[in-house]
């Protein structure tokens, strides 16, 4: 049966346990996404044999949907930091090349660029958060004709912030620079367009909004710039063979594949996960992405509502449409540790981060959670921080 939006909740057994807010840190599983994965293992104790390239035919097609983009321009790595890395590392740098990049961004999208920066000696142009974001009028700065790449994240992971991509790629085009940009906190809850705005590259990892497991995710690079860059490691499959045709291992030059295959590493796939990734990409396309949104923007503001309602600080960017994502990361009076462990106490499950912004409580609903719950949730938290009595939940 196909999955909709309806009676996706039923989908997630957690959500009998608890109310899950933790989707920007990692979802749970959809039962379907972890059936897959397991089936694997069952046929693989009785010697059955997969036809892989028919996964991966399937898993790049419904990742292509979901980003607006064509199946030879995606590659299935093993998450957002392998993408970022294999981006940064075959750039084709000039001398006197910078990278500019935000310092509120995640480590998975800084210390590639970093490890670029010192073994290329390039310029690492560091763009400053302000008012609990990054601003175009900052990239416009710092952004000029030696940029190389402007490596950015859609949302940022600490406080759920949407940068304004569109302006962002506009300044980094214009000075003829290359936007790589992860989206791992936007792809499978807001919709991702790979040609509005133009990105050249796109990394996202499948274990948060996209309900897949951990150690899988895809990189897309634009069509035209496939056959400009070529890998720093490579193996076997990275050409244009497909995993049921007779391998020729003898000794001759590679020829990588002209599609985004030749930045998948080579060897031996990691199939359960592959599998997983490739199930939880069909169940949300099944759900459908543009129903997908509709239902966390219509949470997210229930969450801030509600947080202004508890008296919580939240930034000025939350209440303009522009800037929200999916969750936001508020500032709490207590140690977040503590508010996760009194939270969860409570069947309250959310995210604490630490990053240059400070300590956060990150509340991130996906589409399989309720509205009430959501609104008890931060009702919680609301008690939690003033330190009084926390309502219990109605059965
Ligand atoms: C913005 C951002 N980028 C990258 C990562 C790491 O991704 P992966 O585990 O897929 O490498 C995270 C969190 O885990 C993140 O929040």
């Amino acid at each position: 049966m196909k999955a909709s939006i309806q009676t996706a909740r039923e989908d997630f057994p957690i959500t009998e346990r608890v109310t899950y807010l933790a989707s920007c840190g990692s979802s749970p599983l959809p039962k379907r996404v972890a059936e897959a994965s397991k089936a694997y293992y069952d046929n693989r104790m009785v010697g059955d044999r997969l036809d892989l390239d028919t996964v991966f035919k399937k898993g790049k097609s419904e990742a292509a949907k979901l980003i607006n983009a064509r199946e030879d321009e995606i590659a299935f790595v093993k998450g957002t930091t392998e993408g970022i890395n294999t981006v940064a590392s075959m750039m084709d740098y000039r001398p006197g090349d910078n990278i500019v990049l935000a310092d509120v961004e995640f480590t998975s999208n800084v210390y590639p660029w970093m490890r670029a920066a010192k073994h290329e000696n390039l310029e690492l142009r560091v763009v400053k958060s302000r008012n609990d974001g990054i601003w175009p009028e900052d990239y416009e700065k710092l952004v000029n004709d030696h940029t190389r790449v402007v490596a950015i994240s859609d949302v940022q992971m600490a406080n759920g912030f949407k940068c304004d991509l569109k302006e962002i790629s506009r300044i980094a085009h214009s000075h003829g620079a290359y936007l790589a940009v992860d989206v791992i906190q936007s792809a499978g809850t807001m919709q991702v367009d790979s040609r509005n705005p133009e990105f050249d590259f796109m990394v996202a990892g499948s274990h948060k909004w996209l309900l897949g497991p951990s150690g899988m995710g895809f990189l897309f690079v634009r069509r035209d710039l496939i056959e400009r860059f070529e890998p720093v490691f490579i193996g076997p499959w990275q050409e244009d063979f497909v995993y049921s045709a007779p391998i020729d291992f003898t000794f001759r030059p590679y020829k990588l594949s002209t599609t985004a295959r030749r930045f998948e590493l080579g060897g031996h796939p990691n199939i359960p996960g592959v599998i997983g990734f490739v199930e939880a990409l069909t169940y949300i396309n099944e759900i459908g992405k543009e129903n997908i949104e509709r239902k966390n923007m219509k949470l997210f503001e229930l969450v801030i509502e509600n947080i202004e309602r508890q008296g919580l600080s939240i930034p000025d960017w939350a209440t303009q449409p522009g800037y929200r994502s999916s969750y936001i990361g508020y500032k709490s009076s207590q140690g977040v540790r503590e508010v996760k462990e009194k939270a969860e106490k409570n069947g309250v499950v959310i995210a604490p981060s630490r990053t240059i912004l400070g300590d956060r409580v990150r509340i991130a609903p996906h589409f399989f959670c309720s509205e009430e719950e959501v609104v008890r949730a931060v009702e919680v938290l609301g008690q939690i921080e003033r330190g009084v009595q926390i309502t219990p939940a109605v059965a």
